[in-house]
């Protein structure tokens, strides 16, 4: 009897060990001593577009939830899902109005348990997004701040008195195309915004922001979640005495003069902001992820700290910006693979164009698809894919002015249209909607859905699904793949970027044909002959293991035998 109270006593605290601990408490460290983070792949979800479960539209928590098999099959490790917590939706979910809930847009708390539940079914890790900056306009906080000069959250953002009358505190702008700041005619002074006016930016001087946004973490840390993606972290701080930015040369695409934002980014402080973060991260054994805007690998170095102590994985966001080219994307990974650091690569998000449509040639836009993801998804780090890029969807701007749903696309039309065209409803199937939803979705479904969508490409194993798919589990299942060292080949090649991934004895080799021509590339260090692991318009020439035979954007990937 008492052998089996014990057993049950055993079998009942595993459980309860089991039901509370948290993705990311549950991942041992590879062979190598690596976390988990360090060999996943990311996939960025927007809310918004990517299942409607309540055919309304909008895109849910429940939608995701159903969807989580078709993640699980694409081979990612984690969802990192864009705001879903209360917000008015000025700037689709980056306005919260709560912290600590769920818009009820998007579902309730309990569904996003169910969620958080059904993806550890699966190994898939949870990531939230965090708005570090700013709050919306709405936010109790602000709310209470705004009502009067004394009250008690007044110092939690940053009010100041115009330098005249009818003068703001100084010439910083706001990145969103207006003023960067607002006055209020009750109190009688100007609150500061780096973004729209309903996003008020908070006072992290203010030790009590820090302290409750802090608190934040560990709610969600508490609730499951492996981490976050912290959002526009060089905003966080700004100069105190509000020094005016020096002038710049031409006009922005708002038609204002430019300025370099040299005192309300990027300062010092926020390092130190984010040192603290991680230890509160680190308590949690959670990964904090981070939207890292920089002009160069040595500021990108800068995020992941001295000692490694502050952001875990810092986007590289400069990958996208690149010229379509070997030559440059050599010199960019190089770089980045000689920094000492983990590389965290992105080719598209929610705020940029789609990486299909920035690529494409007219001809040749699948078989470019292809092969950015046989670049990307194959280099020593950390991945992060967006939703849909995995099927090829390509951008779908507005047609006019007043379809834009982005407020920044209003206004810099027609400069710019927004981001509404890389923020469309997930392509699931060829029929109405694109299956998305039985309502007519919040944007519009671009006509090439009937061709770029999971039902259709899952019957086509040459579809970039099919690709994705294939270069994914070879990702997770080749040891050189996850754990390889980074060794470029053929240096002097203007067309084809080859390396090879080596780990102890294996070795995976990568070659890309960046042109739109025939291409053969020679292999030197193939003495031994290769196995072929996957490839798309490519195969060996007539000697059989030195000569890579490719077609316009073609790939081929072997593992080399030793
Ligand atoms: C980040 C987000 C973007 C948002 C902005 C303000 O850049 O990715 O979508 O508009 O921050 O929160
Ligand atoms: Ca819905």
């Amino acid at each position: 009897m008492r052998k089996h109270m014990d057993l049950a006593v055993v079998l009942l605290f595993g459980t309860m060990i089991l039901a509370s601990a948290s993705f990311a408490q549950q991942q041992a460290l590879d062979a190598e001593g690596h976390p988990w983070w360090q060999h996943a792949v990311f996939y960025e979800i927007y809310p918004r577009s990517f299942a409607d479960s309540n055919n309304d539209g909008i895109g849910d928590l429940n939608g995701i939830t159903s969807k989580l098999d078709y993640v699980r099959k694409l081979g990612v490790d984690a969802i990192w899902i864009t705001p879903c917590f209360p917000s008015p939706q000025v700037d689709f979910g980056y306005d919260v109005s709560d912290y600590e809930a769920i818009d009820p847009m998007y579902g309730t708390m309990a569904d996003f348990d169910r969620l958080s539940a059904e993806s550890r079914k699966r190994n898939i890790g949870v990531i939230l997004d965090f708005v570090v900056n700013h709050t919306s306009d709405q936010h109790k906080w602000f709310l209470d701040s705004k009502s009067s000069k004394s009250s008690a959250h007044r110092d939690w953002y940053i009010w100041r008195d115009g330098k005249g009358p009818n003068q703001p505190p100084n010439n910083w702008t706001s990145t969103f195309g207006t003023a960067a700041w607002t006055y209020d005619a009750a109190t009688k002074q100007y609150y500061y915004h780096y973004f729209y006016p309903q996003q008020p930016d908070l006072n992290w001087r203010n030790a009590a922001v820090e302290k409750a946004m802090f608190d934040t973490t560990r709610f969600w840390y508490k609730r499951g979640v492996a981490g976050f993606r912290l959002d526009a972290v060089d905003t966080m701080y700004e100069r105190e005495d509000l020094k005016d930015n020096p002038a710049a040369p031409g006009m922005d695409k708002f038609g204002r003069p430019n300025t370099e934002e040299k005192y309300n980014k990027k300062l010092p402080e926020v390092h130190a902001a984010l040192r603290r973060l991680r230890k509160v991260a680190d308590e949690y054994n959670a990964v904090l992820i981070g939207e890292t805007w920089t002009s160069d690998v040595s500021q990108l170095k800068d995020y992941y700290g001295e000692h490694n102590d502050e952001l875990q994985l810092p986007m590289d966001l400069l990958l996208n910006g690149l010229p379509f080219s070997p030559d440059a994307y050599r010199k960019h990974v190089a770089a980045m693979d000689s920094s000492g650091r983990w590389p965290v690569y992105v080719i598209s998000n929610h705020d940029m164009t789609r990486s299909y449509t920035r690529y494409a040639d007219g001809q040749h836009n699948d078989e470019i698809a292809k092969l950015m993801a046989a670049f990307y998804l194959t280099l020593r780090g950390t991945a992060i894919m967006y939703y849909g890029e995995e099927l090829g969807m390509e951008n779908n701007d507005p047609k006019s002015k007043d379809e834009v749903q982005d407020p920044v696309g209003r206004l810099s039309w027609p400069t710019d249209k927004g981001r509404d065209g890389e923020r469309t409803p997930m392509q699931w199937t060829s029929g109405t909607n694109a299956g998305f939803s039985e309502h007519q979705p919040w944007l519009p479904v671009p006509p090439s859905a009937k061709r770029h969508n999971v039902a259709s490409e899952e019957k086509d194993p040459h579809s970039v699904l099919e690709t994705y798919r294939s270069i994914l589990a070879l990702r997770h299942h080749q040891p050189a793949l996850i754990e390889g060292d980074y060794f470029p080949l053929n240096n002097d090649d203007p067309n084809v970027l080859a390396y090879l991934r080596r780990y102890k004895n294996q070795e995976v080799l990568v070659v890309l044909n960046f042109s739109g021509r025939n291409q053969e590339a020679r292999i030197e260090e193939a003495a031994a002959g290769y196995i072929s692991l996957l490839s798309s318009g490519a195969k060996l020439g007539p000697d059989g293991y030195k000569t890579i035979l490719l077609e316009p954007f073609g790939f081929y990937m072997a593992r080399l035998q030793k």
